[in-house]
This record gives C-alpha cells, structure tokens and sequence, in this order.
C-alpha cells in the first residue's frame, strides 16, 4: 500500500494534508450516540424526518414507473444546469401561493435546498467573512457555513421570530468592526429548531434593516406550506425580489429521498449560482425533477399537503400536551403553529449534551442545543421532533425524557449545578443527516 511519506496519524496518514476548511469539518462525539438512538426501542425525538409512510406510495410508484417507460431517453439523461423548465414553472406556482411572483428564469433548481445553501455560501463567503443567522439556527446550514470558513454571529430570537432591534444592533456591530455581514440567514416559518415563526408586523420592519444595511437577505423556507392555523404566510421575498434570496425544497412537502430544492434569486446572483451548481454536480437529477414534476402535474398534491399538516398538527398536539402534563417546573418551551420541533430549555443547572447518554439509556433522544450554534452555546436547551414517531409514541417518549429529567433534578439538589459551560469553543455540532 502507498503510505505517504510525512508525519500524518495512524487513524488517518493524510491529517497534516487537509485545506483549512476541512478542519472545522469534524463529526461530533453526539453522532455515535445517535446510531444507538435509531435502535427500534429508543423513542428518537431527534430526527427531523418527514412521516413518509402518509405518501400515497402507489401512486408514487406507478408515477416513477410512468417516466421510466414512457420518458426514459430524457429522464436517464444529462440535463440543463438550472434544472428542468417545466418544473421551473410549476415552482413559480407553488411559490405563489406565498405571494411571490417570479420567472421561471429566476429559479435554479438544486440537490435538496442544502445545496442552494451551499452554492449561496460558496459565491459570497470568503474564509472571516461573517453570516448573521438566528440564535439558535438550522444545524445543516451551520455546517455548511463553518465549512467555508465563515464566521456566525447570533441574534436572538424571542416567540415572534428574530428580535429587529437585535438584529440592527449586531449589523452595526460588525460595521464597527471594519466589516460588512456578507448575508442574514433566516427561517421565517415554522423554525428549525426553534419552533417559532417571523411575525407578520415584523417581516417589513426585518426586511427595511437589511435594505438599509445592504445586507443580503437568505430566506430558507422548506417549512411555510406547513402551517396549522391559515392560510401561508407571505414570503419576503414577494416584497423585495432584488434583496432576497429565496430557497424553498420538496423535501416536506413531498418526499426529501427526490432531492429537489430551489432558490430564486436576483438576476446576475442566478447566474453565478448555476456556474456554481455546474462546478459541483453537472446538473441536479433530471430523474428526480422529472418525477417530482409529474407528480405535481398529475397528483393532488396540495391535498396531500394537507394531510401531512393534520398529521403533523396531531403529533404536535401529544407532544405539547405531554410536556404540559410531565415537565417540572422552569422548564420552558416553545409551541409551534406548523413544521416539526419544539425547542425546550431546561431549568438552570442541567446540560442537555451532558444528559444524552442517560437519556438515550432511558429509551429517549433529542438533540442537544449546542447542535444549532455556532459559538457552543445553547447547552441548556434541546429539540424535540413530534414529525416522526405516532402520538403515543410521542407520549412515551416525553414520559421517559420527564424521568430523565426528575433524575437529573435529583443530582442537582445533592450535588449542587453541572458544570455545562456556556463557551465550548467554535465546533459546529452536526449531526448526521437523518437528524438535520
Ligand atoms: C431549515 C432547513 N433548511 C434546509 C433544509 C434542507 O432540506 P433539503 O436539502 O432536504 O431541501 C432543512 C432540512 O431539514 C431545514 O430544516
């Protein structure tokens, strides 16, 4: 075997011959915790994947089977490196009804959204340049951002979504500094992990702030079809087409196994997004956009959308309604109006990271909330998933966390408060993908 010639480690002979940026690419010691957690007996409250068994699989199947006879030669083949143009079109649609009116010409359609994110970070973020994203964030942008070399800086979020006076506060911040946050990333729907959504009266207030500043809006929305009270709430960037970038994916709304995201973006940003998107894969899949475009042209998806947030909205109510019945006191949580998670912080004292192996022990997982920082932060908080597992499921899965919990209340009184650090350093905790 060719073993090279210099120092390296005997776990790895190429360790001193890593780019900078594949440093700040390490798995966390939570994710061997996590192949233990997928075990049939945990109660995974940790993974954010979508209930796919409420698909209607048959005609799933018989739409696949469909494109392979019918239109093989150009579903099995290369395709445009902006993506297919009759799906282009038909995310026009979808995104209307979020009250954007855009051309298909804006869109580029992606490997899942996670690859709009990386493409966006890619074209603007040289290594230092900084981010502005919520306090806590979407883990897998997190990791996209840590790996090219960006650095994070946090807002703080309250119910209402980002707190505006923050998030002037921290712009400014960093124009002190000498520098000019590259973009702001948010979530406006129905947050991962937070659980809370933009309110309305402040979307314009959120918007002018960065219009002022200059800073580039990215506006990651997989989740806003998912909402259980209304109708969808509008989209920023049906109010400003040229400071926002808009990612929006399938991967909720239908099945995340297609990879299908987008973005929309201003004209000259497209541009450099799809030579971007070309540098990476050639082209997104054209099977999967063929798929994904026949089922939105012959199936009742919107229907099917609904089935998922009743689905969804049930789940939600167990998981709220066992927290309100089982959690002690100065525990607090958020209570979602769509999507998947509620983000819970512990009474003080009590280190979610630290507390994983003996939940997992008890049959229970979460995510702890160092996952969803940048900075290490956020280990007095979790997140819990209601989309996958059924409502009594759900229900013995707070009951076994509310057990952990009393336990761990217990050593508290005799030993006084954990240790839990706030400041664990600049690692981004990712988990593997199943949990994003
Ligand atoms: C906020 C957010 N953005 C982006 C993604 C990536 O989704 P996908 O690549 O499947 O479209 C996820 C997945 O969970 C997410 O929660």
């Amino acid at each position: 075997m060719n073993v090279p010639q210099t120092p390296g480690s005997r776990l790895d002979a190429y360790i001193d011959r890593y780019a900078a940026r594949a440093r700040a690419m390490t798995a966390s010691e939570i994710r061997a915790l996590f192949a233990v957690a997928s075990r049939p007996e945990v109660v995974s409250l940790a993974g954010g994947m979508p209930y796919i068994p409420a698909l209607p699989l048959d005609a799933v199947s018989s739409v696949v089977e469909k494109l392979v006879s019918e239109r093989g030669a150009v579903a099995l083949q290369y395709g445009s490196g902006q993506g297919a143009e009759t799906l282009r079109e038909q995310i026009c649609q979808v995104m209307a009804l979020e009250g954007i009116d855009a051309h298909p010409d804006d869109v580029v359609v992606t490997v899942g959204s996670q690859q709009a994110l990386d493409l966006v970070t890619r074209i603007f973020i040289d290594p230092g340049d900084v981010i502005i994203a919520e306090a806590p964030s979407y883990v897998g942008a997190l990791s996209t951002f840590a790996s090219y070399q960006a650095e994070v800086v946090h807002v703080e979020m309250d119910d209402d979504g980002i707190i505006p006076e923050h998030l002037r506060n921290a712009i400014a911040a960093v124009e002190a500094s000498g520098r000019r946050a590259k973009f702001f990333y948010t979530i406006p729907n129905f947050h991962n992990p937070a659980g809370v959504s933009l309110s309305v009266e402040r979307r314009q207030e959120v918007l002018e702030i960065c219009q002022r500043a200059g800073v580039l809006m990215l506006e990651d929305n997989p989740y806003g079809l998912l909402g259980f009270d209304g109708s969808p709430v509008r989209a920023m960037r049906a109010d400003d087409a040229d400071g926002v970038i808009y990612l929006g994916s399938f991967s909720k709304t239908f099945a995340p196994g297609f990879r299908v995201g987008w973005a929309v973006a201003p004209h000259a940003v497209r541009e450099k997004l799809v030579l971007a998107a070309e540098a990476s894969v050639l082209c997104p899949p054209n099977f999967s956009q063929l798929a994904v475009s026949t089922y939105l042209a012959t199936q009742p998806w919107q229907e099917q959308v609904k089935v998922f947030r009743e689905l969804y909205r049930e789940r939600r109510d167990a998981m709220l309604a066992s927290l309100e019945d089982l959690m002690p006191p100065e525990t607090v949580w958020t209570r979602p109006r769509g999507g998947f998670y509620v983000w819970l912080t512990l009474p003080a004292g009590l280190d979610s990271k630290a507390m994983l192996p003996r939940a997992v022990t008890a049959r229970v997982a979460y995510v702890p909330g160092t996952a969803f920082f940048a900075d290490g932060f956020g280990s007095s908080s979790l997140r819990l998933s209601y989309c996958y597992p059924t409502p009594d499921r759900i229900r013995e899965g707070v009951r076994r966390f509310a057990g952990v919990l009393e336990q761990e209340l217990e050593l508290r009184s005799t030993f006084g408060t954990g240790s839990g650090p706030e400041a664990l350093g600049h690692h981004v905790d990712a988990p593997s993908p199943d949990l994003a």
